[in-house]
This record gives structure tokens, sequence and C-alpha cells, in this order.
């Protein structure tokens, strides 16, 4: 490696993961130049969080990075945790820093099916990471009244409209979005499915939602017809929410969410992989216990062979690309042996499939990468 990647720690089980997938598939075969953060929640704790931004700036820097799932703190965890704050989500925080769009895609084999049986390639989530609702304000009506959206321009121009005559109590709730992020993300829907050779679909409701949504439209159109008009499974590109859940329900769909892959790809450039799924807390918890678990590593060992392809790619390091393409290939070895971890036993089809924990597995991969590399 001539350049290195950013590499970023997380919590819980996916922490346990991450090592034994450095120590067993990573370390004896690449000679890794990796920059590390701890964005362990202690780690985050301590340094008020900055580690969390110097991770984010890292990635500019250097173009690559990995990351493991962390937790994203709530009321119980400042109490496990005993926090000072209750700190942000990292992956939220890395988001607005790199300004980058979620690609979310799972990992398909021919033994488990998807639920829609005329789905033969994969589905790819293009998740919006900016505004809507995740950036509303809502209110309680808790009386009757009328409720308007009022706009103030700079120049001193006035816009308002009625929202709705309340009767009796009701909701309301505020969203906002920017013709600049939303550039952004047509942008870096349009270079990855350039970069991975599929069609692009945008969907919204516009036909109801006249102005917001049919913006987005607007500008998809616009970036297309000024930049890509050239044709490249398909990548799905929605709104923050609608991504949000679309992504957890074609995972499921396609068998597991431990099969999720996820990467941030802003629209300069820079690629930040990792799992879709999170850090699997209650395995976490028997794994303290002292029982051996089945967590499924396989998103999280293809965010590192992601990275190291990406970086292999940027650096003209054919060795490094084709290291990437051989540790999924004997992901698929295992996996097409029957060799799988508890999530994946009873959707297997056609294969005599047994269960093994996380460290077997891990191990049965190393022993076909080790075949595959010679
Ligand atoms: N990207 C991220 O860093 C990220 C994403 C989601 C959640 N989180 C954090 O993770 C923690 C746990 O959240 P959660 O329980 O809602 O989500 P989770 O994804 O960790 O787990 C949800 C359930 O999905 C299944 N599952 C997920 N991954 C699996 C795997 N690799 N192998 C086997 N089964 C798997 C398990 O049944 C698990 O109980 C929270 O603290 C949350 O903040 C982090």
């Amino acid at each position: 490696m001539t350049t290195p990647i950013v590499e970023m720690d997380g919590d819980e089980m996916t922490r346990i993961l991450w090592k034994m997938i450095k120590d067993e598939l990573i370390l004896p075969f690449v000679d890794l130049k990796s920059e590390y953060y701890d964005l362990g929640l202690v780690k985050r704790d301590e340094t008020g969080d900055k580690i969390t931004i110097e991770a984010a700036e890292a990635c500019k820097k250097y173009g690559v990075g990995v990351k493991c799932a962390t937790i994203t703190p709530n009321l119980k965890r400042m109490d496990e945790y005993k926090l000072h704050e209750m700190w942000k989500s990292p992956n939220g925080t890395i988001r607005s820093i790199l300004d980058g769009t979620v690609f979310r895609a799972p990992i398909t084999i021919p033994s488990i099916k998807p639920v829609v049986k005329n789905w033969e390639k994969p589905i790819t989530i293009a998740r919006h990471a900016y505004g809507d609702v995740y950036k509303s304000v809502e209110l309680r009506a808790d009386e009757p009244g009328v409720a308007k959206l009022v706009f103030d321009g700079e120049s001193g121009k006035h816009e308002e409209v009625v929202i709705h005559e309340f009767k009796g109590a009701g909701v309301l709730q505020g969203m906002h979005n920017l013709d600049k992020s939303i550039r952004s993300f047509a942008h870096s829907c349009f270079k990855y499915a350039i970069d991975t050779k599929q069609d692009l679909w945008f969907s919204t409701k516009d036909t109801i939602s006249k102005k917001y949504d049919a913006q987005f439209r607007i500008i998809f159109e616009e970036v297309y017809e000024q930049n890509y008009r050239s044709k490249g499974g398909y990548i799905w590109a929605c709104k923050n929410y609608d991504g949000d859940v679309m992504s957890d329900m074609v995972s499921t769909a396609f068998g597991s969410l431990a099969m999720m892959t996820s990467v941030l790809v802003s629209p300069d450039g820079n690629y930040e992989y990792e799992a879709a799924h999170g850090t699997v807390t209650r395995h976490y918890y028997k794994y303290l216990e002292g029982e051996e678990t089945s967590t499924n590593p396989m998103a999280t060992i293809f965010a590192w062979s992601g990275a190291l392809r990406k970086r292999g790619e940027k650096d003209g390091l054919k060795d490094l690309m084709n290291f990437g393409d051989q540790l999924e290939a004997a992901c698929f070895d295992t996996l097409n042996s029957g060799i799988v971890t508890k999530d994946l036993v009873n959707l297997m089809e056609g294969v005599d499939a047994k269960a093994v924990n996380s460290a077997e597995f891990i191990k049965t991969i190393r022993t076909n990468l080790e075949k595959r590399l010679g």
C-alpha cells in the first residue's frame, strides 16, 4: 500500500468482530497502512467527540475509510457508559463533513432466494443523508387555531400559506431541504451508478408534494441532462426517510440485515465503507457472559474488501484490488459450502447448511482465502 486507509474502530459485538477480521483476514495477507481512529463510545466521550471529527477530516484527506458500527447514545447509554454528553451519531457527523450519500446493497448468494423471486441482481438503495424529517421542527396544536407556513426573505419578501385551520387539537411538522444538498446527492448517485455500471432510478411522490418533492426531480433531471447523459441490478435514489426505511426492507427481502453493505460517497469522490447494521448489542451482552455468539461478520468484511479495493483502484495497485476480490470470493466459497452463521441457516435452500460461531466462520474464510491466494 502507498496511501493509508482511514480505519475507524467501533463498539460492542462489531468491535470484537473487527479485531478477529483484522487478525485473521487482513494482517496475514496485506501490508496494511492505516490511520487508526478509535470511535468506540469510551474514546468519543474522553475526547469530547473530537475524534469523530478528526476521523471524518482524515477520510476527506485520504479519500478512503472503513468504519465499524458504533453506538449512537441515548438516555440508557448515558447511564451505561457514564457519558459527559449525549454525543451525536458518529455517522451523522461523518456524513455532514463528507457531504455524502449512503449506498446500501445486499450481499447475495444463490442459495438464499429473495422474497421477490424475479429479483436476480441486488437492488442498491441510495439514501439522501440531509434534511426532511431528520431536520424538522414539530408543534402540538392543543386548541383550535390557524397554522401557517411563513417565509421572510432577506430582501424583505414575505410569503405565507395556511397549513390548516384547526377546529380541534392536532399536530404540525415543518421540514426543509437545500438545493445545494440535493445537487450533491444527485452527483454522488450518478457517479456511483457509473462506477458500478448500474442504471439509476429516482423516485418520489411529486404528484402530491408538488414543490418539495418536485424540486428533487427537477434537480436530478438537470444534473442528468447537464453532466451524465449516458447509460450505465439498479440503484434507487431516495429521500432521507424513504432511504432509511427502504434499505431495511430491501435487506430483509434479500435475506438478512447482516448481509447489507453500506458505503458513503461524497460528490468529490471520497469513500467510507461500513456495514449497514449496528453493533448487535444483544449478542454482545451474551459474549460478556462468556457465551459463544454466531454474529455474522459478512457486511463488516465487505467493508474492508471494498475499502482496500477502492484504495488499490485510486493508487493503481492491482494486487490490492485483487485481494479485495479474493476476500469476497472466499466468503462466498464459505457460504456456498454450507458453513454459515446462525442468522442464515434457515434461509439456505439446496445446500446442507451448518451454523458455526463467528470465530469458526472467519477461520473457514481464512482457509478458503489461503487456497485462493495459493
Ligand atoms: N452504522 C452504525 O454504526 C449503526 C447502525 C445502526 C445501529 N447502530 C447502533 O447499534 C446499537 C444496536 O442497535 P440495534 O440493536 O437497533 O441494531 P443492530 O443492527 O445492531 O441489531 C438489530 C438486530 O439485527 C440482527 N443483526 C444485526 N446485525 C447482525 C449480524 N451481523 N449478525 C447477526 N445478527 C445481526 C440481530 O438480531 C439484532 O438483534 C445501537 O447502540 C445503535 O445506536 C449503529
